[in-house]
């Protein structure tokens, strides 16, 4: 089996636990059961860090091997670039972009770093998949160093169309970076027809017959790869974490009423202010639902040094603030908002106790928590998913009442509806949905992306010595420093001869 090397901006690290978010969830779950190189940012900010050095951890099957970033990339590469300037981008909001030159310097020098620092790491028959918005141009970067491994990289986030994107005037040169892939995967048909459009316009792409791009006449492969969860696992932890003490201590504090939740990060494609607009104009318009209906709100504090999410934090609280005070009752408040972030196992057990999962982005890639919420519900007694059309998961929960979030009227009814609905209906609802992600799991996604990797390359490198390495272990890293060490090449590396080979049958 060839090894499989993981690379994203995130890294699990053995004293923080898996970051929140998505590709966290997604990732974790698909290398845990198959193993590999998982490299990236160590999460940690040094001043004077740079070069190649590398802290390698061993944890069971996986090997992480990550770098530090200075201040200054964690400033421009992180916070400006990559969730200032693309993510806004790439969810269709252009207006909360903030664009700087040096910071699209930085951010390509950081992707050159990680190259380099990778390129001695990687073994011939590697497989190379790259995530997220963070690494648009690491495909490029490998290539320039003469690594000719498969390269694949999947999109955690929507790919707005190209006349949106082409507001930052770094965004065609990471197109023909991003186009230096074998394989680049999307999480829906959407996404991949927009890409397709910015690869015309950007690169002077041509598609062919079955999403294939001929690009100056290398040919790349683009697929839609739905993310999922490990829908069996995670219905087990929701049973177990709803008989926790903490769900309880929650039950019983809404005397019987109805649980509406919402879980996510704070950030400005969640919805959040439209959200409360909602609740706010379901209790206007259907105040039958005053004492018997509240709506628990986790917006876990995230990227806190992006202007627009401290922007949104102000104007969260502010209008948190005037739906409590003017719909409350001296016994009863419509909101709990809780930013401080809760335990993914926590949440799940306070999943299983609502009767609505509120999910309503005004734009999202996929969003693991609408899949989440339906992993979590008792089969018998389901609570009902009220989804936004614009997440990537409405494609595959049709059981879910779709509504478009800015409409707050429509997120009103579906309340409503949804509150009321009636047990036969929404266990119908329910296993319509769970049927949709059942069979599942971050596994099986892997091996898809995997295979298809390995299908459009039809080449297999053939396995030569690797240099030896030597390794070194350094200084106290927390918690890590048992197993924390410096990698040191001992000599470098040369580019792999390569001779076509049958594709391995088991991926
Ligand atoms: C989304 C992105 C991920 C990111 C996560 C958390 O799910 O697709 O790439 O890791 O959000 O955001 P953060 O900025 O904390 O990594």
């Amino acid at each position: 089996m060839n090894r499989l090397v993981v690379v994203s901006n995130r890294v699990p690290t053995a004293n923080a636990g898996a970051p929140s978010g998505g590709l966290a969830v997604a990732l974790d779950g698909l290398m845990e059961k198959r193993g590999g190189l998982w490299f990236g940012w160590s999460g940690a900010i040094v001043a004077g860090a740079g070069g190649t050095t590398v802290c390698v951890r061993h944890d069971a099957r996986v090997d992480y091997a990550t770098i530090d970033l200075t201040p200054e990339e964690h400033d421009r590469y992180y916070n400006n670039f990559a969730n200032g300037v693309l993510w806004p981008l790439l969810h269709t909001m252009p207006e909360l972009m903030q664009f700087d030159r040096r910071d699209a310097e930085v951010y390509r020098g950081v992707n050159a770093r990680m190259a380099a620092t990778l390129q001695p790491l990687l073994r011939p028959s590697d497989l190379v998949w790259i995530h997220d918005f963070h690494l648009l141009p690491l495909a490029a970067c490998l290539r320039g160093r003469g690594v000719t491994n498969p390269i694949g990289f999947f999109l955690h986030v929507p790919f707005a169309s190209a006349d949106v994107l082409s507001a930052a005037p770094e965004m065609g040169n990471l197109v023909r970076d991003l186009l230096a892939a074998d394989l680049i995967g999307f999480q829906t048909a959407n996404d991949l027809a927009n890409f397709v459009v910015a690869a015309e316009m950007f690169a002077g792409a041509e598609r062919l017959a079955g999403s294939v791009l001929d690009v100056a006449g290398r040919r790349v492969r683009l697929g839609v790869f739905p993310v999922e969860i490990e829908p069996h696992g995670f219905a087990e932890l929701a049973q177990r974490m709803a008989g926790s003490a903490e769900a309880e201590r929650l039950r019983r504090s809404l005397y019987g009423q109805h649980l509406i939740l919402g879980v996510e990060r704070l950030d400005p494609t969640k919805g959040l202010l439209q959200r409360l607009s909602g609740m706010r104009r379901l209790l206007e318009r259907h105040p039958g639902w005053v004492r018997r209906a509240t709506l628990l709100q986790v917006a876990a504090l995230s990227r806190k040094e992006v202007g627009s999410y401290r922007a949104l934090r102000v104007s969260l609280d502010r209008e948190a603030g005037s739906l409590n005070a003017d719909l409350a009752e001296a016994d009863w408040q419509p909101l709990r908002l809780v930013t401080r972030a809760i335990d993914r196992s926590l949440a799940a057990g306070y999943m299983r106790m609502a009767r609505v999962g509120l999910v309503t982005p005004l734009r999202d890639g996929m969003n693991l928590v609408a899949k989440e919420f339906v992993a979590a519900q008792a089969p018998e007694d389901p609570g009902v998913l009220v989804l936004s059309r614009f997440a990537g998961a409405a494609q595959q929960l049709d059981g879910a009442l779709l509504i478009n979030p800015h409409d707050a009227d429509a997120m009103a009814e579906a309340l409503d509806v949804a509150l009321a609905m009636p047990l036969a209906e929404r266990r119908e609802r329910w296993q319509s949905m769970w049927s949709a992600i059942a069979e599942r799991s971050p596994l099986v996604w892997g091996r898809a992306f995997v295979a298809t990797l390995l299908r459009a390359t039809a080449i297999a490198p053939v396995p030569v010595a690797v240099p030896e390495m030597r390794l070194r272990t350094v200084g106290d890293h927390g918690s890590q420093a048992a197993v924390s060490s410096e990698l040191v090449l001992a000599e470098p590396r040369r580019s792999p001869a390569l001779m076509p080979v049958m594709m391995p049958g088991r991926v």
